[in-house]
């Protein structure tokens, strides 16, 4: 197959990111038809009470299984603007590795206090914390032996505009060998949220993971 105009190289190992990867350069949507074919509801309207707890189902019910953690950060423009009331929607893997999904086939445990999947908002200084359970590694590809480090997925959501990261942990082991923190190179770094300990809450550990959604400091975007 020729390979015209490839804008990012391709993980060594990962057999999805050339079909994912386009083939021309991108080009940028006239603004004047980004800003009127775009349906625009505010995004405190989408999110429910208790969804930033996601160590549990709801606040009635027992804790899903494995450890609970903290994470928070702020979310800022190119500039170092905080970018209030803006949506962040997260989901990882449980405490077995195993995500609450039709495709994930990995027959490992599913944690039925555990849902995966939470929204939140900034506030009006761009700073958002959820709870989650620390997630599992998982074996994504058997016929290679490759395994995903931990890792929280996150959508970031304002205006039209919508972006995909992930937040790694510090000192996996399977870290070095990610095909996604391999494209990253030297900017990985920036998707590892940075751990703190949090005395008086209950939860074990607390990890910082600031996202900034453009220009050279700019968080890595899927
Ligand atoms: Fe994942």
């Amino acid at each position: 197959m020729t390979k015209l105009g490839r804008q990012l190289g391709i993980g060594p190992t990962d057999n999805t990111s050339d079909q994912r990867t386009p083939r021309k350069r991108l080009r940028l949507i006239p603004a004047a038809a980004r800003e009127s074919f775009v349906p625009y509801l505010p995004a405190r309207v989408l999110s429910r009470q208790n969804e930033w707890d996601m160590t549990r189902i709801s606040p009635d019910l027992t804790r899903a299984d494995g450890i609970p953690i903290e994470v928070t950060g702020t979310v800022r423009t190119e500039s170092g603007r905080p970018l209030r009331n803006t949506l962040l929607e997260i989901w990882n893997a449980n405490h077995y590795g195993r995500y609450r999904h039709v495709e994930d086939h990995s027959g490992l445990k599913l944690d039925d206090r555990f849902l995966g999947m939470g929204r939140v908002l900034t506030d009006d200084d761009g700073n958002y914390r959820f709870w989650t359970i620390s997630p599992g590694a998982y074996l994504a590809r058997p016929d290679i032996g490759r395994w995903r480090p931990k890792h929280i997925h996150l959508s970031v959501s304002g205006g039209s505009a919508r972006l995909v990261t992930q937040m790694y942990f510090p000192d996996e082991p399977n870290n070095a060998t990610d095909p996604m923190a391999i494209l990253m190179g030297d900017a990985f770094e920036r998707n590892i949220g940075k751990p703190y300990d949090t005395p008086g809450i209950d939860v074990e550990k607390g990890f910082r993971f600031n996202i900034v959604v453009g220009g050279r400091n700019a968080t890595f975007f899927e």
